[in-house]
């Protein structure tokens, strides 16, 4: 039980979040160098182009230069075993990144430091915010010239409502980039331009007043550097544990990720600071980890991750307790049972089957068919996690096979990719064509390219004059029924059964709420 306990709390389950190229992907592969699981910066690309070359329907992302699939890296370092869970960038795809989300503990917000905050960190933020989740902050990019670090620092401040404790401060900029001063462990940290060691030691130092620092810097640097620290120390509050695992304040670390600087002192600090698994909420009771039976949710469902095997993978969070290999774990929806044999573990570059996997871990569980994103499994326990939403999608299109004798096929296809969470599918109460709604324009081209390879059956998107979607809801089932007899013409069931309103307009919209102030009409709905 006690070793149960510290592996545990060894763990540190993340995600990036950042606005595109600020450098998420860099800082992914030299986190993993740094960590031991790749040997060559590099990596990470290589394997993605392998993958995109192999997969039909990643040529959309290949085409578009945006990153569309999600996976999980696992590494140690420290004595730490940190599962680093990818997000997809691209804002058209942030409805996985927000689910990704609720499978994190913590998250790292990349910054480039000439743009500070845009408007993807800031969304993302938002998302991470109403979980109270910790953020540090990585300011990157520091090789070129940027915002002036106190400024940036004030943006956070003030964009975000959130205390900052810069952990570095760097000395220069662009060209003149010297290096950082490591605030926490008062030491040097030089910058060596291209540099590729992930092993040399910082200059430990006594202080700001050590001669030490005045051998190793030019004269007006150094005399910048004592102003500046000086200032910030003034400015900022300390850190304060407890104010960062509450996501009221958030370490800043400054670095240039391409030139692997200031990654070893994120990782020490993630090492140092980040929470380990939290407890989590379900509906009957909140699960803590280190409790001894086995639970999780599903937060993701992909295909294709393999095109050779056809495969369908569900990423399921380790809650609480051990995972096993062969143990049979309750599907709560179904209350049927499942032997989970083979569970796979997401290595940098590889996977590997389970034979054991703790809370805090993701696991991949193979074709099995009947699970939801945010399905809850347990070892019996009925317990129900809640926060995986689902969102109203704001784009809808009608869509039918170019030969209409696959309608079948295509009804198979759309369920697929529901249940992955690739898109909402709505089957319209009167009519034969589906609905399919996304969040982003660019799903729809993924949706067509995926349905055509995957399923073999070519598709046309037609426009609809629908603007939006709402679940319909009511604690009186009369009710609801007398709203579906008016109403179903706009009606339509996804792919759970459960109804959903079809507006055309904003008067569309409200007409039926006010009609019906009973009914509850939901922008997202929690998957269960
Ligand atoms: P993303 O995943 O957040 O979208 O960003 P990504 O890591 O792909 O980085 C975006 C661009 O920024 C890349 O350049 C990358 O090399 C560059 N970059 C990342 N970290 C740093 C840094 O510390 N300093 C500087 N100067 N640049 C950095 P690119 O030209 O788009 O691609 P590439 O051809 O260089 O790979």
């Amino acid at each position: 039980m006690e070793a149960l306990t510290d592996a545990i709390n060894a763990r540190r389950t993340f995600a990036i979040i950042s606005h595109p190229d600020a450098g998420k992907t860099t800082l992914t592969e030299k986190l993993l160098l740094f960590g031991g699981a790749i040997e060559t910066a590099g990596a990470v690309k290589a394997r993605g182009e392998r993958r995109r070359a192999r997969s039909d329907w990643m040529k959309v992302e290949q085409e578009r230069g945006i990153s569309v699939a999600s996976s999980v890296m696992t590494y140690e370092y420290d004595g730490r075993t940190f599962n680093l869970l990818d997000t997809p960038g691209h804002e058209d795809f942030s409805e996985d990144t927000y689910r990704v989300l609720t499978a994190v503990d913590s998250a790292v917000m990349v910054l480039d430091v000439a743009k500070g905050i845009e408007s993807q960190t800031r969304k993302l933020f938002e998302v991470c915010r109403l979980r109270d989740m910790p953020i540090t902050t990585f300011v990157n990019k520091l090789d070129r010239e940027g915002q002036d670090p106190f400024a940036l620092l004030q943006e956070i401040e003030e964009t975000l409502q959130l205390d900052v404790t810069p952990a570095s401060w760097p000395i220069g900029m662009g060209r003149d980039f010297h290096g950082c001063y490591d605030l926490f462990q008062d030491q040097l940290i030089l910058f060596d331009k291209g540099g590729n060691d992930t092993r040399s030691e910082g200059v430990a130092l006594h202080g700001l007043d050590d001669p030490k620092l005045d051998a190793m810097l030019p004269d007006h640097l150094v005399a910048k550097l004592r102003e500046d620290v000086e200032m910030v120390r003034g400015l900022c509050p300390p850190f304060d544990a407890e104010a960062y695992l509450a996501g009221n304040l958030t370490p800043v670390y400054f670095g240039s990720a391409v030139n692997n600087f200031g990654v070893r002192e994120l990782l020490e600090g993630l090492s140092r600071q980040a929470p380990s698994p939290r407890p989590q909420t379900a509906l009957e009771r909140a699960v803590a980890p280190d409790e001894a039976k086995c639970s999780g949710f599903v937060f993701k469902i992909q295909a294709n991750m393999d095109p050779k095997h056809r495969d369908r993978m569900a990423f399921l969070r380790l809650v609480s307790g051990q995972f096993k290999k062969g143990m049979k774990l309750k599907h709560v929806r179904s209350g049927k049972t499942m032997a989970v044999h083979n569970a796979q573990l997401f290595l940098a570059r590889d996977r590997e089957v389970a034979e054991t996997a703790v809370a805090g871990d993701i696991i991949g569980l193979p074709n099995h068919g009947g699970l939801r994103i945010g399905d809850t499994l347990t070892e019996g326990e009925l317990v129900r996690f809640t926060g995986v939403p689902s969102f109203a999608p704001e784009l809808l299109q009608r869509v039918r096979p170019e030969d209409p004798m696959k309608a079948k096929h295509l009804g198979r296809a759309l369920e697929q990719l529901a249940e992955e969470g690739a898109a909402r599918v709505f089957k319209p109460y009167l009519g034969a064509d589906w609905v399919v709604g996304v969040v982003g324009a660019l799903q729809f081209d993924v949706l067509a390219d995926r349905i055509r390879t995957e399923f073999n059956v070519p598709v046309r998107f037609e426009p609809t004059e629908l603007m939006t979607a709402r679940w319909v809801e009511a604690d009186d089932p009369h009710l609801l029924k007398q709203f579906v007899d008016k109403n179903k013409a706009s009606l339509a069931e996804d792919h759970t059964g459960a109804p959903v309103y079809m507006a055309r307009n904003a008067w569309h919209l409200n007409k039926p709420m006010e009609d019906f102030p009973g009914l509850r009409f939901l922008k997202t709905k929690e998957e269960s």
